[in-house]
């Protein structure tokens, strides 16, 4: 997923030397790979309209009809997903923002529990940060499992062959990455953060008597998601300590907000 307008730009060149990489490393493996590579400003994915209707009443119901539901259940489909922006002003390019924006109904209904993604950034000097953050944020509550991140400074546009000295180890690190953590399937192993989204949610719906007839809810429950054993929106392998902490701490911030 990349959220740059240029094709062939510098986002677009490090997922480029990226997927090299990780066909190379998955060819001596002997697994076979299959990557396709979405450029989201050259897909059909129109401007949120903040109706909300794909919350209440599902994404399926959203009046744009393009490409977002296709692009979603591509993502479904895969085993990995790896999703990169330019930094636009300190933060993502409004093509990533949007589709994240689009993509939302996920906050409510996380609907990609056990995926991996591996995400990065590409600046012309400065911070990544906030571009980071904002799709690790949107990411980790949709259920994805954020296996490695990282930041490009590659100024206005930089060749391939500068990206290829500067940042070899980074992009064979990032395939490496990448790759591990499908073959050791850690979206089972999810972040302290999904963690904790898992419980504030969980927490909400269990006590959203009013809202029993909403989508979100029929969804948490036919999922299983609201009795007291569940967990993780799947079974997981994330530390006891860690899973009893972000529990505590979803508990006590769910009691502020409901
Ligand atoms: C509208 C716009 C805003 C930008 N804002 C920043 C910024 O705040 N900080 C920064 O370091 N680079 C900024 N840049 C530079 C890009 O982040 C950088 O060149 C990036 O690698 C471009 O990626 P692309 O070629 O894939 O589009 C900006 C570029 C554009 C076009």
């Amino acid at each position: 997923m990349i959220g740059s307008f240029r094709k062939d730009g510098n986002t677009s060149r490090i997922a480029d030397l990226i997927k090299e990489q990780i066909v190379s490393s998955a060819h001596k493996e002997k697994i076979t790979v299959d990557i396709e590579k979405i450029q989201l400003g050259h897909t059909d994915i129109r401007i949120c309209r903040g109706c909300r209707i794909c919350f209440d009443r599902g994404e399926e119901k959203c009046s744009l009809k393009d490409e977002l539901l296709s692009i979603r259940d591509k993502m479904l489909e895969a085993d990995g997903i790896i999703a990169a922006s330019p930094v636009y002003v300190e933060n993502v390019s409004g093509i990533m923002k949007n589709w994240i924006d689009r993509m939302a109904f996920n906050c409510h209904r996380p609907a990609f529990a056990g995926k991996i993604a591996y995400i990065f950034a590409t600046s012309g000097i400065g911070s990544s940060n906030n571009a980071i953050n904002a799709i690790k944020t949107a990411f980790s509550t949709w259920g994805i499992k954020v296996a490695g991140e990282n930041k490009f400074r590659t100024g206005e546009l930089m060749s391939y062959d500068e990206m290829k000295t500067r940042y070899q180890k980074a992009i064979r690190k990032a395939a490496e990455r990448f790759l591990r953590a499908i073959k050791e399937d850690s979206g089972k192993k999810p972040s302290f953060y999904s963690l904790l989204v898992f419980k504030i949610q969980q927490s909400y719906w269990q006590n959203a008597d009013k809202h029993q007839d909403t989508i979100d809810y029929k969804y948490w429950q036919e999922n299983g998601w609201l009795q007291r054993s569940c967990k993780y929106y799947i079974p997981h392998r994330a530390s006891r300590m860690k899973t009893i902490t972000a529990r505590f701490i979803g508990i006590i911030i769910a009691s502020f907000i409901i």
